[in-house]
């Protein structure tokens, strides 16, 4: 067949691998290339941080006997993140890459398993995760509770956090990745904040909420054999950090969250502000005015906040300002009729006695929580396809 053969590039981030990296890459290119070479032009490309212990030079060794192993060379060690920042641009602008694999040098990752994540991005996928858990993956046995208890409950604390559950392995650091994909998501990284580890969760974060597809391929995790971890302790703080701070800006930029808010300043805006008037007028006036405080508040920062992508200007303002009004009025006759209809079909009693305080809770309050939940529930259609309507609708 003439089509063209894609290029992928092995990314290896090493920081004193020596006795690993020549290891790995002998395996790479005599059992496990080959089989893969009809299909894909394989390149590997190990970006080291000037190891001290001489880790480029065995590199440096294997390249002698293969063109197909690339070495970039940083000056100094920048973290995991930053590694693969770099590797990801090289094997992008200067190796011509279709897929980037990213790929530990310790021999922790199964390279058995790179022919099947090739066949899932040939089935249509954007990014492929080697995957721990899912079945048929496993952590190693021999890791201590520790490592085990951070890497299992930390997967699903993420899960849970970003309340996304089609992703078993977040932490991954065994992945396939098309390279439309790293062009898209590596300049919407912050550089600074994605250094170390807490890159593999930022990486797939913004790739899904970028609509990629993701897939996981099972594998299973083995210790180092030489060696130890780089992984440190500043990790768990700043994923922890990284998924609250997510979590929190998306859900303040959901409309319900923000139209609940403003209500509840409004509310405080009446409460003061009656307070205020009272000072000035009789109380009927004040309860009006303030009233309308309110109502000016809620119009005003609903404009600036809830709908601010639809945001109303200059001569339209009056005139909605009017109709939000009208709305408003239209909240505070549904909770008077909810509180009628109770009154006149279920009747006023005692529901219970609160314990301690000793406060009666009725059906008077219900109807009113009730009327209030109605209320709003008007509110929040009325503001949406009446007075922020989208426009041409
Ligand atoms: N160039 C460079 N610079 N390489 C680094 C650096 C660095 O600052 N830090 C780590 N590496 C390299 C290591 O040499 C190794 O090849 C690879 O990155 C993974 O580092 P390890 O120190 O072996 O990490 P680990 O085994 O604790 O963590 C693995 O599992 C994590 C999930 O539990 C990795 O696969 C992580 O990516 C993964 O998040
Ligand atoms: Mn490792």
């Amino acid at each position: 067949m003439g089509m063209k053969r894609e290029r992928v590039v092995i990314i290896i981030p090493t920081y004193n691998e020596s006795g690993n990296v020549g290891r790995l890459l002998s395996i790479l290119n005599t059992a496990v290339f080959p089989k893969l070479e009809k299909h894909y032009d394989m390149q590997v490309l190990v970006v080291d941080d000037s190891s001290p212990d001489g880790t480029a030079d065995e590199v440096k060794q294997q390249q002698k006997n293969d063109s197909s192993i690339h070495l970039l060379l940083n000056k100094t060690k920048r973290g995991l993140g930053g590694a693969y920042t770099k590797g990801m641009w090289e094997a992008i602008d200067r190796l011509g890459a279709d897929i980037v694999f990213e790929f530990d040098a310790d021999l922790s990752h199964d390279p058995e398993k790179i022919a099947p994540m090739l066949l899932k991005l040939a089935e249509g996928n954007d990014m492929v995760l080697g995957s721990r858990y899912i079945a048929g993956g496993s952590i190693p046995e021999n890791w201590g509770w520790h490592r085990k208890f951070f890497s299992i409950f930390g997967n699903l604390t993420i899960r849970i956090i970003l309340t996304n559950f089609s992703i078993h392995d977040w932490t991954t650091g065994y992945r396939a990745i098309r390279t439309e994909v790293v062009r898209k998501i590596l300049p919407t990284l912050d550089q600074e904040k994605f250094m170390g580890y807490t890159f593999q969760i930022g990486f797939l974060h913004h790739a899904l909420r970028a609509g990629y597809k993701v897939a996981e391929v099972p594998f299973h995790f083995k210790d180092r054999t030489l060696g130890k971890s780089k992984l440190g302790s500043e990790y768990i703080k700043n994923t922890l950090r990284y998924i609250l701070k997510v979590r929190v800006k998306e859900i303040s930029q959901k409309r319900l969250f923000r139209f609940v808010v403003v209500g509840g300043v409004g509310a405080m805006v009446q409460l003061v502000s009656l307070q205020i008037f009272r000072i000035f007028v009789s109380y009927l006036w004040a309860e009006f005015l303030s009233i309308e405080a309110a109502i000016a508040s809620n119009f005003v920062w609903s404009n600036l906040w809830t709908f601010s992508d639809r945001k109303l200007s200059g001569s339209e303002l009056p005139v909605k300002f009017i109709q939000f009004n009208l709305t408003s009025a239209g909240s505070i006759v549904i909770q008077l009729l909810v509180a009628f209809a109770g009154e006149r079909f279920i009747g006023l009693y005692e529901l219970f006695r609160l314990p301690l305080v000793g406060i009666s809770v009725d059906t008077g309050i219900l109807f009113a929580v009730v009327g209030i939940l109605l209320g709003m529930f008007w509110n929040f259609f009325a503001y949406s396809k009446i007075i922020w309507r989208i426009k041409g609708k």
